[in-house]
């Protein structure tokens, strides 16, 4: 199936690692142009490099936390790109811990990052969005049910994911489609990290792999397959909703 992605123009968060680098390859692969952006210039630099550099892609050092970072970026994509035809939207994943642990301060960083950072840059991107353009947020299967430590993902998750609905709602006269994707246990630096701290990998993989139908953790690359159809035009029906990668992990339809 020819998906449609080429010629078209990406604005990629988070995406020098990981889900985002993934789907960054992902569409670059299929022929579409990408701007990806990450905190990290060193990053950003060794990613666009990696994808082939241009004109697939270019990129851009932003926090999602500082609140001039998203128009700056939409400025970017729009010059690099010549055309910007959607977004995917991820950050760093909020700090761990339970409800009755997890500090003030870690809940208001994660609030700037996952929640307004994702927000301040849908205000600046969609102005510059027509007909058949997608958002797509990578948000976490926390939108259905809690995940053990994530006290955090837990609390602002499914909030930005009813927010993308809302959103939805608005664009869809305007034929933009607006949607989340909902990764279970990828293995991407993100898990390895939080397996790391678990003090012991092994075992903190196995109970991952262990709580999937499939058996397994994901790869960043089964993630981005989905992605990029959903940010492709042969998704064209597809808003309003929540795509689970996830193996069959989540407890919820
Ligand atoms: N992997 C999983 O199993 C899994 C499962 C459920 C949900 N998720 C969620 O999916 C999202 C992506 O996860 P991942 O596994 O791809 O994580 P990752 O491997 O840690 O990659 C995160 C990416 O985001 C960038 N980033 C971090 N904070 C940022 C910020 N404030 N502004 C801009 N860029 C930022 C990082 O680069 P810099 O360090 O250079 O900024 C990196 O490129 C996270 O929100 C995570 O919680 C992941």
């Amino acid at each position: 199936m020819d998906l449609g992605l080429g010629g078209r123009g990406y604005l990629l968060t988070g995406a020098s690692r990981g889900l985002g680098f993934a789907t960054a390859r992902a569409l670059v692969d299929d022929g579409a142009r990408v701007l990806v952006s990450s905190r990290s210039a060193d990053s950003v630099a060794a990613a666009v490099a990696s994808l082939g550099g241009a004109p697939a892609a270019s990129g851009s050092a932003a926090d999602l936390a500082d609140p001039e970072a998203p128009a700056r970026l939409v400025q970017e994509a729009r010059e690099q790109l010549g055309r910007v035809d959607g977004a995917l939207i991820s950050v760093g994943g909020p700090a761990t811990g339970t409800v009755l642990e997890a500090p003030e301060e870690a809940w208001r960083a994660a609030y700037d990052s996952v929640v307004l950072g994702p927000l301040r840059l849908v205000r600046s991107l969609v102005p510059h969005l027509g007909d058949g353009a997608v958002i797509a947020f990578v948000l976490s299967t926390s939108v259905r049910q809690p995940i053990g430590d994530l006290a955090i993902s837990n609390g602002l998750r499914p909030g930005l994911a009813m927010t993308a609905k809302a959103l939805a709602d608005e664009l869809g006269p305007r034929g933009i489609r607006v949607l989340g994707l909902l990764p279970g246990p990828i293995a991407t630096d993100r898990l390895v990290d939080t397996e790391a701290a678990s003090g012991d990998p092994a075992a903190a993989r196995a109970r991952n792999a262990a709580r999937v139908p499939l058996g397994r953790v994901g790869s960043p690359e089964e993630f981005a397959r989905v992605a990029a159809f959903a940010l492709s035009p042969a998704a064209s029906y597809v808003t309003g909703t929540m795509i689970a990668v996830d193996g069959g992990a989540t407890r919820a339809l």
